[in-house]
């Protein structure tokens, strides 16, 4: 008789046997900057995350780095009245995602800064690009101009990786083009290649304010980011991103498309991240607030079947308490 029990019978043994291991060095916190100083401001659906004014931000980062965490994805919130139909503020050199990244790079310029590069934290109607002029849908390729033209800004100013989270046609190749010219080699590119039009972004969009423009329903993406249902139209265009001159590819949400994560893996040679969205995060810490769930060994189960799926590295709103509890152990 074989008895796989042997494996199981003590720690020692079972840790020895563990095949899968989430380390510090596999996560990537997002952060959420926004005007101002003062205390971080609370997001409601999203517990124990902030919006923090620059000056707490660098606190936050120096912290992170600390405990072994290595890099940090910036997410501005931006006032409402700089928003327009157009998002001219993101290209606005003096934007608060540009001093961030300046004033991050100065004070820790070990610290691998990821910037997302798509309009909705600036367009007041919350889409990731312009629309067209009927205004029925966005216009592809003015808003690649746009991002390209935000990659640069975003270099310069000190981003490691830009990171297109837009989900428009033939932007990494025009981010790329742009980068290059302006003597940006060295900046990388994380590509969103995977993004699902997800009901899972709901608390992030509250945290940057970019669900309030178009009232109650929420945002519909649906022309850009992937059908949920489609797992060939996700790898290929992942691979499309591979062919424009991405350094590593996204899959996003993380949790529910564990399957796409591990096909990624096995199509590409380069890193695979995932992101574990807002509102994986919130339900984790909603079940863990009536009782239903235990915060810790549900949250820590959710990051090792994203890594054992095949993700290099992870985007998590759990980043410090995990690396925190990991400089424990
Ligand atoms: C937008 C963007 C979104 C997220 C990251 N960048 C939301 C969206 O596409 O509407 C979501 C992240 C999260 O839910 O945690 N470019």
């Amino acid at each position: 008789m074989r008895r796989p029990r042997r494996l199981r019978q003590n720690p020692a043994i079972r840790s020895l046997a563990q095949e899968t291991h989430v380390r510090t060095d596999d996560l990537i916190a997002p952060l959420f900057v926004r005007e101002g100083s003062g205390p971080p401001t609370p997001i409601e659906s999203m517990p124990g995350v902030l919006r923090h004014g620059l000056d707490d931000l660098l606190r936050e980062c120096e912290g992170l780095l600390r405990l072994g965490v290595r890099g940090v994805a910036l997410f501005p919130v931006t006032p409402s009245e700089l928003k327009d139909p157009v998002g001219q503020e993101a290209l606005n050199a003096e934007c608060l995602v540009l001093r961030t990244v300046r004033a991050v790079k100065q004070r820790l310029p070990e610290l691998v800064l990821f910037t997302d590069i798509a309009l909705d934290p600036y367009t007041s109607h919350g889409h990731d690009g312009v629309l067209t002029a009927d205004g029925r849908d966005v216009d592809n390729d003015r808003t690649v101009d746009i991002l390209a033209r935000m990659g640069v800004l975003h270099a310069r100013a000190g981003a490691d990786f830009v990171a297109p989270s837009d989900m428009m046609d033939g932007r990494v190749r025009a981010i790329r083009a742009a980068l290059d010219e302006a003597g940006c080699q060295s900046t990388g590119i994380l590509a969103y290649s995977a993004k699902f039009a997800s009901a899972y972004y709901g608390p992030f969009r509250e945290a940057v304010g970019s669900a309030r423009a178009v009232g109650t329903r929420p945002l519909d993406k649906r022309t850009y980011q992937l059908n949920p249902g489609n797992p060939r139209e996700a790898i290929a265009d992942a691979l499309l991103d591979e062919s424009e001159g991405a350094d590593a590819l996204m899959v996003k949400p993380a949790g529910p498309y564990l399957d796409i994560i591990a096909a990624l893996r096995r199509e590409t040679r380069l890193p695979v991240a995932a992101y574990q969205v807002s509102g994986e995060y919130a339900q984790i810490h909603a079940a863990a607030r009536l009782g239903w769930l235990d915060l810790e060994s549900t949250r820590d189960e959710s990051l090792l079947a994203i890594k054992r799926a095949g993700a290099d590295w992870i985007l998590t709103y759990f980043a410090r308490p995990v690396a925190e509890s990991l400089s424990r152990t």
